[in-house]
């Protein structure tokens, strides 16, 4: 529309650790179709503790960090690049609060709420705003550039 308001966006999901092991990755991308979202790019990566600690810079200093870190690299994620309407704040919705403990009182029936476990090991990422998507997706693809210049990717 003139207005921009029915333009597709894209967003960065990631399927964490505990939900490759946990074999939720079907579930949740079943889940992600039914929502009306398309699954424009996917890969399956073992991430390095460089590459988590770049990913989850902005929380560099908190005391969760080095947990984080052990945990982000202990098993292959699903990352995948996400499209539909309003897609950032969609999948967030959907994926619900941080901590899944939390979720399963407040948001059922979230994704965190279905699969996740607890504060850290909630199953599934998602871009928080469209700067962050902007960053997540080309951290991982690359060449899929928006055409809008980042503020944070060129440090990478
Ligand atoms: P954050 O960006 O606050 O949450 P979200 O994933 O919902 O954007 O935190 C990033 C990740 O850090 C979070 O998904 C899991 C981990 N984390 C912890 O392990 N403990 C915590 O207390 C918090 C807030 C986050
Ligand atoms: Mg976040």
């Amino acid at each position: 529309s003139s207005d921009g308001s029915t333009e597709k966006e894209k967003t960065l999901a990631m399927v964490k650790p505990d939900g490759v092991s946990g074999n939720h990755t079907d579930g949740i991308k079943n889940v992600i179709l039914e929502s009306g979202f398309s699954i424009c790019r996917e890969m399956i990566v073992h991430l390095s503790e460089e590459s988590v600690a770049l990913f989850y810079a902005e929380h560099a200093s908190k005391s969760f960090f080095p947990s984080l870190v052990r945990y982000m690299t202990s098993g292959p994620v699903l990352v995948m690049v996400l499209e539909k309407e309003n897609a950032i704040a969609d999948w967030r919705s959907l994926i619900g609060p941080t901590d899944a403990l939390k979720a399963k009182v407040t948001h059922p029936h979230s994704i965190r709420a279905m699969c996740g476990l607890d504060a850290e090991k909630n199953c599934v990422h998602g871009s928080d705003s469209p700067q962050s998507a902007e960053r997540e997706i080309l951290f991982f693809f690359k060449e899929m550039s928006s055409g809008r210049v980042g503020t944070k990717h060129d440090e990478l």
